[in-house]
């Protein structure tokens, strides 16, 4: 049985990579952001997860409106990332886990998730972004990633509660795996935020720290909201609170949570992050 060893939830927004680049992570705008991820990196550090499942959307580099699948999974050795047109720099390849990649896509097709299954993926700021900050300067070249891709672009997209089936449909693939590696999950994007349209620039702080907080005590209770809830009550693109919920969905035993920071507006979004500890439950 693989080890699933934590969770953490983090922003994604591609200005973060620029901060980094351009050393901006202590003037006044970012420094109440970036403040919160040295005790991630630490733990990340000490632990030193093998793999990371790490959920994430693609905003349109590698599936474009013409094409989105609801839930796509990389079964690759290495994966690429590319020029979305933010002006952030590409970052190294990727090392995938093509055997537990595999694994975990029969297990859930075989439980009644049809997967898109990608043995070539592009992978966008969605992914990249939460590695750079992970591991400052791309050193990441020592963890292995599993993409798990949720659409939160198109409609129609998947509802909260069926993110947290999916969630725990991987938790039980992970538990099934014959193995001793540590695997850590990451949930990013958020949370509450809206780009375009007239409410550009929504977003809502409250229901942001009780979704953090429920996501710790209570998941479940996300699970009642539709993602019309959602985009009303904190703009259009709360959606990608569904990786957040993905992530929570495999953390089957006990859960601690170790550290939290959020911080709005972050480039119009609340930007929240969570370190979750994590207990495999007793054999049955
Ligand atoms: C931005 C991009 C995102 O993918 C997101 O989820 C939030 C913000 C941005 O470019 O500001
Ligand atoms: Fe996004």
């Amino acid at each position: 049985m693989a080890n699933i060893i934590g969770a953490v939830t983090t922003s994604h927004i591609p200005a973060i990579a620029n901060a980094m680049a351009n050393k901006a992570e202590e003037t006044p705008y970012w420094k109440p952001f970036f403040d919160g991820y040295p005790p991630v990196r630490q733990w990340l550090n000490e632990k030193k997860p093998d793999v990371i499942v790490l959920f994430y959307n693609d905003h349109g580099l590698e599936f474009f409106i013409d094409k989105k699948p609801t839930f796509a999974i990389g079964v690759a050795d290495e994966y690429h990332n590319s020029d979305e047109g933010w002006g952030i720099a590409t970052i190294p390849p990727v090392t995938g886990e093509s055997e537990l990649s595999w694994h975990i896509a029969n297990s859930l097709v075989d439980d009644g998730f049809d997967m898109t299954i990608c043995q070539e993926m592009k992978v966008d700021h969605g992914l990249t972004v939460p590695l750079s900050l992970m591991w400052p300067g791309n050193n990441y070249s020592h963890v292995k990633v599993i993409p798990v891709c949720i659409n939160c672009e198109q409609y129609p997209m998947p509802q909260p509660k069926r993110c947290y089936a999916l969630g725990r449909a991987i938790g039980k693939a992970i538990e099934s795996y014959d193995s001793d590696m540590k695997v850590a999950i990451f949930g990013t994007g958020g949370l509450s935020h809206q780009l375009d349209g007239e409410g550009a620039g929504t977003l809502n702080r409250k229901f942001d720290l009780e979704c953090m907080d429920k996501l710790v005590e209570c998941p479940e209770e996300l699970t009642k909201y539709s993602n019309l809830d959602l985009v009303k009550i904190g703009g259009a693109q709360t959606v990608e609170l569904n990786m957040w919920i993905a992530m929570r969905g495999v953390l089957r035993g006990k859960v601690t949570e170790l550290h939290r920071n959020y911080h709005a507006p972050i480039s119009n979004t609340g930007a929240g992050l969570l370190l979750l500890e994590h207990e495999m439950p007793k054999a049955e």
